[in-house]
């Protein structure tokens, strides 16, 4: 039986939409105003204000996307995450750098869209913050191989008794398939829903050393 979804409808009530003379003139800056405000209003643990969808494509043209967390807006505005190095995302990257990344934050009616090219972090960087993980995160990440088959749930949970065994007493080295990439933004796209679908959109897209910002019909 087909699932009708039609009648399910939000007019965003937000009436302060975006004018292009209040927005920052570094889009860095506005995201971080962003993310501050929907961190405020995340009231539990579920809101995950930073999981962001991230958007790669295969060798075939064959587009993938999934949540991941950001976890740091680097000194030079590069968009940092942690995955596995092993993982179809991380093959899709290595073929192809571009990316996009896409946060909504629905308690605020707002959507930010970030283009860009990734590269892999540095080794200290991945190791710094694999060391601030929750052991049993550590763990996690030694004894799954992302992306690839697992015979049964068994296997999985004898894979992380093994690296519990193998690490007792030890801190859990950095494993040589995981690490963090950073995306360095080239477009930018601010989206505030407002009443009567006349949403706001502004995007900032490079322009010599700045940023130009232009407005899309919602
Ligand atoms: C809220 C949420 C947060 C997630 N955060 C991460 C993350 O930071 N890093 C990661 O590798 N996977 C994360 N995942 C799992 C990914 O969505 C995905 O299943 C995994 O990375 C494998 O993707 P791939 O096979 O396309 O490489 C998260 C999933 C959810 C739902």
């Amino acid at each position: 039986m087909s699932m009708q979804l039609g009648d399910l409808r939000t007019d965003y009530q937000h009436q302060d939409g975006l004018l292009e003379a209040n927005m920052a003139a570094s889009p860095i800056d506005e995201f971080k105003g962003w993310l501050s405000l929907a961190i405020a209003n995340s009231p539990g643990e579920w809101f995950e204000p930073t999981a962001m969808t991230l958007a790669t494509v295969g060798p075939g043209g064959q587009p993938a996307a999934r949540v991941v967390l950001l976890k740091e807006i680097d000194d030079a505005n590069r968009f940092v995450f942690f995955t596995s190095y092993a993982s179809d995302k991380a093959a899709e990257l290595a073929a192809n750098p571009q990316a996009t990344l896409a946060f909504y934050w629905g308690q605020l009616g707002r959507q930010v869209r970030i283009d860009g090219t990734v590269e892999k972090t540095d080794r200290e960087t991945s190791a710094k913050y694999f060391a601030t993980r929750p052991r049993s995160s550590q763990l996690g990440a030694v004894a799954s191989d992302q992306s690839h088959e697992v015979t049964s749930r068994e296997t999985l949970e004898a894979a992380l008794a093994a690296a519990e065994a193998k690490y007792e007493g030890q801190d859990v080295p950095v494993p040589d398939d995981w690490g963090g990439y950073q995306l360095t933004p080239t477009r930018l796209e601010f989206w505030q829903g407002r009443p009567n679908r006349l949403h706001d959109r502004l995007v900032y897209q490079r322009e010599g050393d700045g940023w130009a910002i232009r407005r899309l019909g919602p």
